[in-house]
């Protein structure tokens, strides 16, 4: 088969990159589509950065046994701990991260204030604060989302407890002068309808989704890998724990195979 007919690889610490993965797939819909979500090990944010290493060496090794012919890392934490590593580990692949939109917000501002909502492990990560460093005129204001991974995880992105932490995470911010709430977290997207009833009009909401479809794209474009074929690509999701929620997610329109990985 040729290179280009192969499959697009992403993976996750569980179902929150399928919001990356629906920008891809509505970007490139002939392309085939292999989604890892490694919700028993979710979330990664509290991990240590040898362990989201493994996991994600675990992950690529999985992908890689499906001949993915590039590989998304559809996780903030993944990306922001791992990538690097990974590139060097599998020179011969090209690999595509998720890094929070710090620039696009710090550079559209008008109060000079943003905030960040992220895990601990993104928020703590070199490439993190290497890539605030840049903007050394605006305040960023960084708050970890801790227990959302979970919330969301678990399918309760409506409930009472994830609003009110939602809450008092966010309400700080506004009073600090935020104008761009970034979403650091491929989860956080699931919770954009919740966020909307706390933030006045406003603020902007960013996320990485889009730029990192368009980049998938042009790596791909340049590479001479795009899948011209013209058929729907086929998309196929494994996960390692409970499919409900991820099932519930994709309308039950794509393929979901419950395995041990
Ligand atoms: C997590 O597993 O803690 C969240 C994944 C992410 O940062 O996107």
């Amino acid at each position: 088969m040729e290179n280009s007919k192969y499959p697009i690889g992403l993976f996750d610490s569980g179902i929150g990159g399928t919001s990356i993965w629906k920008e891809i797939h509505s970007l490139l819909p002939n392309e085939d589509t292999i989604y890892l979500a490694d919700s028993k090990n979710a979330p990664y944010g509290q991990r240590s950065k040898d362990e989201i290493l493994d996991l994600s060496i675990k992950n690529v090794e999985f992908l890689l046994d499906k001949n993915c012919k590039i590989i998304v890392v559809a996780c903030n934490t993944a990306t922001t701990n791992a990538i690097k590593e990974l590139r060097a580990k599998y020179s011969k692949i090209p690999f595509i991260g998720i890094e929070p939109a710090i620039k696009p917000a710090a550079t559209s501002t008008k109060t000079q204030t943003i905030g960040i909502l992220a895990t601990k492990g993104t928020l703590n990560s070199d490439l993190f604060h290497s890539t605030v460093s840049n903007f050394k005129d605006i305040r960023v204001i960084e708050q970890v989302g801790h227990g959302l991974v979970r919330l969301i995880e678990d399918g309760h992105m409506d409930s009472r407890e994830t609003e009110s932490l939602l809450r008092s995470y966010l309400e700080p911010m506004v009073e600090a002068g935020i104008d761009y709430l970034v979403l650091g977290c491929s989860h956080y997207p699931y919770l954009v309808p919740q966020i909307k009833k706390i933030l006045p009009n406003h603020i902007n909401i960013i996320d990485s989704g889009e730029a990192v479809a368009r980049q998938t794209k042009n790596i791909l474009q340049s590479k001479n890998l795009l899948n011209m074929s013209g058929k729907e690509g086929e998309a196929v999701f494994y996960i390692n724990n409970d499919p409900t929620v991820l099932t519930k997610i994709l309308k039950a329109k794509h393929k979901v195979i419950t395995a041990d990985f």
